[in-house]
């Protein structure tokens, strides 16, 4: 081997490697950009780093390479585990190449003896992201049970607290923080989906980091099954991350041969989870398949109608819909055969003849005519056993046994593994998206997988599901080149880098209340960019919580997302309308800078929320300041705005919401406004926030004066 070392850099990260301390190579740092090093300087930040020997430690201490391994004297959780029928089971792969450009290392590895050879492709992006993908293959005679796989991700020294969220249908990404103690925090998928609890990023960063500051380094899996994120501190002084699928026991069995490739796992790192969050931005935006093309504004159908399914209502909301501005109209569950509730029907995806006599064309020309385009919700991995389907096919339903697994909304899965299946839901999505001038599916996954075998094998097929689940994907997608997909399961369980990289957004909640979406939005966000994110008006009287919120609340939260309406604006007067219409203008006047710019959250106490986008260039911003519960002072002071470029002088104007007057006054002074302040002094010295009952916000927007 030619080097002993190595300094990848690229979007202000670099990455370290030590090529000649043990079999695999060590990532000695992952972090901030280190400049430009010669090769002796790379060389003593590797020679810095290797631990001292111990008491009762080995005589050689372990560093932590990028597969940590038992050969190499790692004793905390090994990065490869697998077996031949309990043989081989601790594996010993040593590194037989090295192939490195400036950002980028594939090192490959073999384990002689153990019958195995590994790939480990490692690259810094150029948004500063470290990905990760391991291959491995079985090169021995006999089968060999791959256990668990995944890449490492360091960390340093100053990671002493961990966050990462949890959640529940309606209320996904529900943040949790603890110390980083010795041991192993462990997030794990087994719904054979990333779930409603599903934690996006797994982070570790210095105490009390928050958005506008703190060192912070983070992993996510680019996967829409079951998957496992952990964060590891040993007793010999090593930290660090890990990003994989979770495997159930049997699902991967290496034949002779064979290979096995994880997802990419993937690392971001920032001074503050705004700097963190805008390296998956900009890495997102910088995909060809991005959607580039203004987002429209939709208005979907179930809150408004439910099941009810009626031409009439349908088309007067399709009217009301173009009144207000929306774009693109989405028909939600309900309109394929048998399907009157959730009970029936999932699986027979032919158009109701008794809901819909005429077919969905009477609709979808009125939707076309009004100018906006047509989408149609699906369920296509999801089967009612009360459906022909599962009457003629029970083999196509994932199970364990004989009996199927424990029913949830009233359905099972489909094995999309199974070839047939998968080629009779690919001929009925193409026909249907063939025979209907369709713009867009809304593809929902409403349970989450148990038990999900081969019902002739029973083999596992979570791994499969997901593989076969692309494959249908990619396939509508060539044959329907202008299609866009919503990733929807219930609102936010199927949210992840695998699935976004075959649609054009995700459903980011079930829950319209705004209260809840702050929260939500805020986590989902931290990966998932506001034009990937599903983000509609409410109707006043919120179905999900009962809470009844205004109109200002619900746009504020919303406008900078993928924005639309989840609301029966057949109910509303004229004056309702306009207002709804004002909304759709606001958010279509901003969207091109909300859908390109940096997205900025202010650190703040509990009671409120101050969060915005800031154009790229740096020449306006749109934020909004909320009283997310009363403010335990009157007034209720400054706040400070971030983000913005120190230099420039801004214009602040109030665009929505007003102040509150005092019970009994009116027009209680507030400061004199515009107020003109540099984004350096908005940051540092602020603007007194204005009084606001709780639950109300005021939209800001600022412009370079
Ligand atoms: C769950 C989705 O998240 C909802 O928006 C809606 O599409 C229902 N499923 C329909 O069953």
């Amino acid at each position: 081997m030619a080097t002993a070392a190595l300094h990848l850099r690229n979007g202000g990260t670099s990455v370290i490697l030590d090529l000649a301390s043990v079999a695999l190579p060590a990532i000695v740092h992952w972090g901030a950009d280190l400049g430009d090093l010669d090769e002796a300087e790379v060389g003593s930040l590797c020679r810095a780093a290797v631990p001292q020997r111990v008491s009762g430690g080995l005589d050689s201490p372990a560093p932590l390479t990028v597969i940590a391994q038992e050969a190499s004297g790692w004793l905390g959780t090994p990065g490869l585990i697998g077996h031949r029928r309990g043989r081989d089971f601790s594996t010993n792969l040593q590194t037989t190449g090295v192939d490195a450009t400036a950002t980028s290392v594939t090192i490959d590895a073999a384990d002689v003896d153990g019958g195995l050879v590994a790939r480990i492709e490692l690259e810094i992006t150029a948004s500063g992201l470290l990905r990760q993908r391991i291959t491995i293959r079985n090169t021995a005679t006999d089968d060999y049970e791959l256990v668990a796989l995944a890449p490492t991700f360091p960390l340093p020294v100053g990671a002493v607290e961990l966050l990462d969220t949890t959640g529940r249908h309606l209320r996904e990404r529900a943040p949790q923080r603890h110390a980083f103690t010795i041991g192993t925090h462990l997030r794990e998928s087994r719904r054979g989906r990333p779930g409603a609890d599903a934690t996006l990023i797994l982070a570790a960063g210095t105490r009390g980091f928050g958005f506008e500051r703190g060192i912070v380094h983070a992993v996510h899996t680019a996967w829409s099954g079951s998957n496992r994120l952990a964060a590891e501190r040993t007793p010999t002084a090593d930290a660090f991350l890990t990003a994989g699928e979770l495997l159930a026991p049997g699902e991967i069995i290496l034949s002779p041969g064979d290979d096995y490739s994880t997802p990419w796992a993937i690392g971001a790192w920032g001074d503050g989870l705004n700097e963190l969050s805008a390296r998956f931005h900009a890495e997102l935006r910088a995909r060809p398949q991005h959607p580039r093309r203004v987002r429209p504004v939709t208005l979907n159908t179930w809150e408004a109608v439910y099941f009810d399914h009626d031409l009439d209502h349908l088309t007067a909301l399709a009217e009301r819909a173009a009144e207000v501005g929306v774009e693109r109209y989405v028909l939600d569950d309900g309109w394929f055969r048998g399907r009157r509730d959730d009970a029936a029907g999932l699986g027979d995806w032919y158009v109701d003849e008794h809901v819909w006599p005429d077919g969905l064309n009477p609709l979808i020309d009125r939707v076309r005519r009004l100018g906006m385009e047509f989408g149609l919700w699906v369920e296509p991995e999801m089967v009612n056993p009360d459906s022909d389907l599962a009457r003629e096919h029970p083999d196509w339903l994932l199970r364990a046994r004989a009996e199927l697994p424990m029913s949830a909304r009233q359905q099972q899965v489909l094995d999309l593994s199974h070839p047939d299946a998968w080629a009779y839901v690919l001929e009925r999505l193409d026909a249907l998206l063939t025979e209907h001038d369709i713009a867009y599916l809304k593809w929902d996954h409403n349970r989450d997988l148990l038990e999900a075998g081969d019902a002739r094998t029973r083999l596992p097929r979570v791994h499969e599901n997901v593989l076969a689940l692309y494959r249908l994907l990619d396939e509508l997608k060539r044959r329907h080149p202008h299609l866009e997909i919503e990733s929807c399961a219930s609102g936010g369980a199927r949210v992840d880098l695998g699935i976004l990289d075959r649609t054009d957004r995700i459903w980011t909640s079930d829950t319209l209340d705004p209260i809840e979406r702050l929260q939500i939005q805020r986590y989902t966000g931290v990966v998932v960019p506001p034009e990937l994110m599903g983000a509609h008006l409410t109707s006043p009287l919120v179905h999900s919580t009962g809470r009844t919120v205004s109109l200002s609340l619900s746009g504020g939260v919303a406008i900078a997302g993928h924005f639309g309406i989840e609301w029966d604006l057949t109910t509303l007067d004229a004056d309702g309308l306009t207002a709804v219409a004002d909304w759709v203008a606001l958010h279509k006047r901003h969207r091109g800078m909300l859908h390109s710019g940096r997205v900025i959250h202010a650190d703040t106490d509990p009671t409120r929320d101050v969060r915005g986008v800031v154009a790229a260039d740096g020449s306006a911003a749109l934020f909004t300041y909320a009283q997310v519960q009363t403010s335990p002072t009157y007034p209720p002071g400054r706040f400070t705005i971030p983000g913005l470029d120190p230099d420039r002088r801004y214009i602040v104007n109030i665009v929505a919401g007003e102040p509150a007057d005092g019970p009994g006054q009116t027009s209680l002074p507030w400061i004199d406004w515009p107020p003109t302040l540099t984004g350096r002094q908005l940051a540092a010295a602020g603007i007194q926030a204005p009084v606001l009952h709780p639950e109300q916000l005021v939209l800001l927007e600022l412009t370079a004066a």
